[in-house]
């Protein structure tokens, strides 16, 4: 078998760092919970509801079950309203090359997100059909750094975890990708994680021939 890759979508296809953080400080600002960009990098690859739990430590009441679900709601629908403006162009450097290196080469490829967003920022950004596999917080139980999305991702591709090579921006997916058995690219802010197998600080930097190794190298 060859060897494929997953991609994890926000950081490492498109960059919802912006949105997400503009969507939780409106939620924060209303509520009169204190929120910043230090707080938001907290938030990278972690799910929606856990996102909100770091987002509450900074309350100064209690939130009820059913407060906390109607919050996540709300940050949802302020969320899906700025990346409807998501287009093609907003996919980031070098991602469309190695995209297509891959399928030329017949290299499996796979998205393994925590999003639940995932379909419509694919469909906005027009590769709602370039991925032999899409697994996303819809279909996972465990979020990163469980390696569930990933495991899924391999199983749906037919491709044993150890020929799987996972690209990720967050310390949390590098540790879901190390617990699955996979290697991992760190791109963006996973390129100063020292316990990433390779880093790059962009996927325009990654080189096919330096990558055509790695791959071949299981
Ligand atoms: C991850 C993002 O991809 O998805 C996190 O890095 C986000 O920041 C998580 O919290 C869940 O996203 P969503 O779209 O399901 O709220
Ligand atoms: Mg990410």
């Amino acid at each position: 078998t060859k060897a494929a890759v997953i991609f994890d979508l926000d950081g490492v296809i498109v960059s919802t760092d912006d949105c997400h953080y503009k969507a939780w400080k409106r939620l924060a600002d209303e509520e009169g919970i204190y929120f910043d960009k230090e707080i938001n990098h907290r938030l990278r690859g972690v799910s929606r509801m856990e996102s909100l739990a770091i987002v509450l430590e900074r309350a100064n009441r209690p939130y009820t079950m059913e407060e906390q679900q109607a919050l996540a709601d709300r940050k949802n629908a302020y969320y899906r309203e700025l990346i409807q403006e998501l287009t093609p162009e907003h996919i980031l450097p070098g991602v469309r090359p190695l995209l297509e290196r891959l399928k030329q080469h017949g290299i499996k490829i796979a998205i393994g997100s925590s999003s639940k967003n995932s379909p419509l920022i694919l469909e906005r950004l027009g590769l709602a059909d370039e991925f032999d596999a899409v697994v996303d917080g819809n279909a996972i139980k465990n979020s990163k750094p469980h390696p569930e999305v990933f495991l899924r991702a391999a199983e749906k591709l037919g491709v044993p975890a150890a020929q799987c090579v996972v690209v990720e921006d967050a310390d949390a997916g590098v540790e879901a990708a190390l617990a699955a058995g996979m290697r991992v690219i760190g791109v963006g802010t996973a390129a100063s994680n020292e316990r990433a197998t390779w880093t790059v600080a962009s996927l325009a930097d990654l080189s096919w021939e330096d990558l055509a190794k790695f791959l071949a190298a299981v």
